[in-house]
C-alpha cells in the first residue's frame, strides 16, 4: 500500500472500483494503470499520448531542464557557467563520463579524441558517389550510419571499453563527415584534420582551408562556434534524443541509432529549424515587411520558425548566451544584414497576445543561423553543426539507457481506429477506386526533377 499523501486515487465509473496509484518523483507508472479493468478479460487500462506530452520515458542524470524557470543544466552545472568558462571537448566529457575532467583526465580525453579525427579513406569514396546538390545532412546521415560497417567490434554494446571507444570515434568523427559533406558539395578538395588545432579550430580548418599550408582560426570565430557546440551539446529528452534511444533500446551498434537521431533532427520543427529561421528571414527581407508576415503566422498558414519550445515557457536560457555570441561575432565579421529584421520580429512578435498567450518565445535556433551565416557557413550546413554539438549528449543518453535495468525495447501501444475483420475480396469485386490508389496515380506521374 502507498503513503497515501504520495499516491493517486483513481475511481473506474465503469465498474465503481477503486485504485490507489503510487507517486514516485512526480510520477505514476503507466504499467499501473494495466490493473484497473473492467472484467478479468480487459488487458487493462492504456494512457494515450501522442506526442509524449505527459509521459516521461526515461530516469535521467544528465540534463535538467525546468522549462517555466528557463533553466537548462547539463549533470547540475548551468548552462551559463559552462559556456563562460568551459569548452566543447570539456562539456562532452562531462556529459559522457558524468563529472568535469581534472587537466589529466581533460588532457587525456583531447588527445585520445584528436587521434580519431580521420575516417577511412573509403567513407570519403563513399562521399564522393552523392549529387553535388545532395543536403549535408542527407550525406551526414547515411556516413555516420556507414561508420558502422567499418567498426563491426561497435555491436558488442555489453562491453564498457568498446562503449567508451565508440564514443570517442563519433565524437571526433562527426566533425570530420560535416566537414567531408561540405567540401564535397563545394567541389573543394577534403581537408584531412589538423591535430595542431583545438576541436572547434579544427573543424573550421577542415571546412574553410583553401590553399594556404595551415589555417589559423579567429579566435573570436572559433570560440564562438566552440560555445554554440556546447549550447546544442545535449537536452533530455527531445525527438533526437528519443530516437536514438528508441532505436538503441533494440540494441544495434550506436552508429546505426546516431543515424537515426541524425535523422530525426534534420526535420524543421526540431534541428532544421535554425536552417529555416534564415530562409524565413531571408524571405521577410525586411522590418516593414515583419507585421504582415506575423498576420500569416497568427493564421495558421505558417509557424514563425525560431519561436516556441515543447519545454521551455518562458525564454530559452540558450538563446541569452547565443545573443551574447552574436554580438562577439559580429564585432569580428560585422552586423548581420538579416539581424535589423530579426530584432524587429522579436519585438513584434513578443508584443502580440498570440504569441505572449501561447508563451511563444525566442528559441535557440532563432539566433543561431545569423551567426552561422555570418561565419560563412552555407544554410544547409546550419543543421549539420547542430548535430555536431548533439553527439556527446545523443551517446551520454545512449548509454544511459543501455545502462538502465529497467529499460526495455521501445514498443508503444496503440489505440485501434480501424476496421473490424474483413475478408478478402477478390479481383473484379472491388469497388472503383479510392482515394489511395488515385494518389498512387498522381505520384506516378509527376515529372521527373530535371538533371535526375
Ligand atoms: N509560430 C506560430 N504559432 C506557433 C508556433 C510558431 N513557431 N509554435 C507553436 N505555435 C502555436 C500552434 O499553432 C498552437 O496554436 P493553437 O493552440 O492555436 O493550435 C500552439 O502554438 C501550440 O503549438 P504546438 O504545436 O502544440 O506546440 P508543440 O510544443 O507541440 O511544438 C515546436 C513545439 C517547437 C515544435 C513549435 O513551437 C514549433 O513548430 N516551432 C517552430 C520550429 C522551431 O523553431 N523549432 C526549434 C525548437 S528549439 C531547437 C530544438 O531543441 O529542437
Amino acid at each position: 500500500m502507498a503513503d497515501a499523501s504520495e499516491s493517486l486515487t483513481v475511481t473506474d465509473n465503469r465498474t465503481g472500483q477503486t485504485y490507489e496509484l503510487p507517486i514516485e518523483e512526480g510520477a505514476i507508472r503507466a504499467s499501473a494503470l494495466r490493473l484497473i479493468k473492467l472484467n478479468d478479460e480487459d488487458p487493462g487500462l492504456l494512457s494515450y499520448d501522442p506526442g509524449y506530452i505527459a509521459t516521461a520515458s526515461c530516469r535521467s542524470a544528465i540534463t535538467f531542464i525546468d522549462g517555466e524557470r528557463g533553466i537548462l543544466r547539463y549533470r547540475g552545472y548551468p548552462i551559463e557557467e559552462l559556456a563562460e568558462h568551459s569548452s566543447f571537448l570539456e562539456v562532452a566529457y562531462l556529459l559522457v563520463s558524468g563529472e568535469l575532467p581534472n587537466d589529466q583526465e581533460l588532457a587525456l580525453w583531447v588527445d585520445e579524441i584528436k587521434h580519431h579525427t580521420l575516417v577511412h579513406e573509403n567513407i570519403r569514396k563513399f562521399v564522393d558517389g552523392f549529387h553535388h546538390d545532395a543536403h549535408p545532412m542527407g550525406i551526414l546521415i547515411s556516413t555516420v550510419a556507414a561508420l558502422s560497417t567499418f567498426y563491426p567490434d561497435a555491436k558488442d554494446i555489453d562491453d564498457a571499453a568498446k562503449r567508451r571507444l565508440q564514443i570517442v570515434r563519433m565524437t571526433a568523427k562527426s566533425a570530420t563527415l560535416a566537414a567531408l559533406a561540405f567540401r564535397h558539395a563545394m567541389g573543394f578538395p577534403y581537408v584531412y584534420p589538423d591535430n595542431d588545432l583545438s576541436y572547434t579550430g579544427n573543424f573550421l580548418s577542415m571546412m574553410f582551408k583553401m590553399a594556404e599550408l595551415k589555417l589559423k582560426p579567429e579566435p573570436a570565430l572559433e570560440r564562438g562556434l566552440d560555445v554554440l557546440f556546447m549550447l546544442h551539446a545535449d537536452h533530455e529528452q527531445n525527438c533526437s534524443t528519443s530516437a536514438m534511444r528508441q532505436v538503441g533500446s533494440s540494441r544495434p551498434d550506436p552508429y546505426s541509432a546516431a543515424a537515426a537521431a541524425v535523422a530525426a533532427l534534420y526535420g524543421p520543427l526540431h534541428g532544421g529549424a535554425n536552417e529555416q529561421v534564415l530562409r524565413m528571414l531571408t524571405e521577410i527581407a525586411r522590418p516593414e515587411n515583419v507585421a504582415g508576415y506575423v498576420a500569416r503566422a497568427k493564421d495558421g498558414k505558417r509557424r514563425l520558425m525560431g519561436f516556441g519550445h515543447r519545454v521551455y515557457r518562458s525564454y530559452d536560457p540558450r538563446g541569452r548566451v547565443a545573443r551574447q555570441v552574436a554580438d562577439d561575432v559580429f564585432k569580428v565579421t560585422g552586423i548581420n544584414p538579416l539581424l535589423e529584421t530579426a530584432l524587429e520580429l522579436e519585438r513584434v512578435a513578443l508584443s502580440d497576445d498570440y504569441f505572449l498567450s501561447r508563451q511563444l518565445y525566442p528559441n535557440v535556433d532563432f539566433y543561431t543561423g545569423m551567426i552561422y551565416q555570418a561565419m560563412g557557413f552555407p544554410v544547409d550546413m546550419f543543421p549539420v553543426l547542430f548535430a555536431i554539438g548533439r553527439m556527446p549528449g545523443w551517446l551520454a543518453q545512449w548509454e544511459e539507457n543501455l545502462l538502465d535495468e529497467e529499460q526495455k525495447i521501445n514498443r508503444p501501444r496503440q489505440l485501434w481506429v480501424g476496421h473490424g475483420i474483413r475478408h478478402y475480396v477478390p479481383m473484379g469485386h472491388r469497388a472503383p477506386y479510392a482515394g489511395t490508389r488515385l494518389a498512387l496515380q498522381a505520384a506516378s506521374a509527376a515529372p521527373p526533377r530535371p538533371g535526375r
